[in-house]
């Protein structure tokens, strides 16, 4: 499994790739039927192999299966005491929970490994992570950099919104990648709330790319971190945040450092290595996985 070695021991994940099963008879439960509609064809089997997934992943937990439906905002919604995400897109589909006594939260997303429209790049990024793309298109250029951060932003929706109830911009979030690793950080400028004792002010995950997709996942885990924007991180660097411009109120003069910054008590994947794991650039520059 690909999702899995991105993904903390304590969270179960499952997946499923390449074309779609073949849809025989029910293939959903009631209530999800329900929340398809109308919706037919391609749309129908990606919802139900994704559902499918969900349900293999709850059954690692030990959990028997059910309904998979949605909460309102559009997050699925789990059994009580279990946290978790879904992803599909072409080709893969994919579910990971874990228990919220051990995880806050669970984001994952898939994307096709192909560069994004003409444009969503400027829409998606400041200036300061298009330099650092850049440098890493030096270091790795097989990799496609901006569709790993699209779907690393995503990831980071994905895991934020259960918590919070609340929109996240593509702005709101600065993320970069840590070279020669598999893993990436996000500082939120949006105010962070605390769920458990654990900030969302900084989350981290980690990428994998294979078989022609991009998957990312972040996994907030139980902790005490303090929200760095009363104790530390960015606005101790001396980034006030004054003068943001443009692009959901980001600066474009972030600190080119911020990532060194680490707040004690982080509530953040304890799996993401600082070094040298997972991501070794080949002699083409190709991501090893
Ligand atoms: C919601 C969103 C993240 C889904 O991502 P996507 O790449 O379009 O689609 P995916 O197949 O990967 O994920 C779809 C699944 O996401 C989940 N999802 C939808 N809304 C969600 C939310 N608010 N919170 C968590 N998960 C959500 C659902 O399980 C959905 O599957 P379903 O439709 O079968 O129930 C995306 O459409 C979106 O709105 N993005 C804008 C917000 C954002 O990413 N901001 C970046 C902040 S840094």
């Amino acid at each position: 499994m690909v999702i899995e070695a991105i993904l903390p021991g304590s969270v179960c994940s499952a997946e499923s790739m390449g074309e779609l099963p073949a849809v025989r008879g029910p293939s959903v439960f009631p209530e999800e039927d329900a929340l398809l509609g109308r919706t037919t064809g391609r749309r129908r089997a990606e919802f139900a192999a994704a559902r499918g997934c969900g349900r293999r992943a709850l059954a690692g937990l030990g959990l028997p299966p059910g309904a998979i439906l949605r909460q309102p905002g559009g997050s699925p919604r789990w059994p009580a005491g279990v946290v978790g995400s879904i992803t599909h897109c072409d080709g893969y589909r994919a579910a990971a929970v874990g228990l919220g006594t051990r995880v806050l939260s669970v984001g994952i997303d898939a994307e096709p490994h192909r560069p994004l429209t003409a444009g969503l790049l400027d829409v998606i990024t400041v200036e300061w992570e298009r330099e650092r793309l850049a440098e890493l298109h030096q270091s790795a250029p097989s990799v496609c950099w901006e569709r790993l951060l699209f779907s690393a932003k995503e990831s980071i929706y994905k895991a934020w919104y259960p918590l919070t109830g609340r929109w996240l911009d593509f702005g709101d979030a600065l993320l970069a990648f840590q070279p020669g690793t598999d893993a990436f950080t996000a500082r939120l400028r949006v105010p962070a709330p605390e769920a458990d004792g654990a900030s969302l002010a900084r989350m981290t995950g980690r990428w994998r790319v294979a078989n022609g997709l991009v998957l990312t996942a972040v996994t907030v885990r139980t902790g005490t971190e303090l929200d760095c924007c009363q104790t530390g991180g960015l606005f101790d660097l001396g980034w006030s945040g004054e003068g943001l411009a443009g692009q959901g109120g980001l600066a474009e003069d972030a600190p080119p450092d911020f990532l060194e910054v680490e707040p004690a008590g982080a509530n953040v994947d304890e799996d993401v290595p600082d070094t040298g794991m997972g991501f070794q650039p080949g002699p083409g520059g190709e991501a090893v996985v």
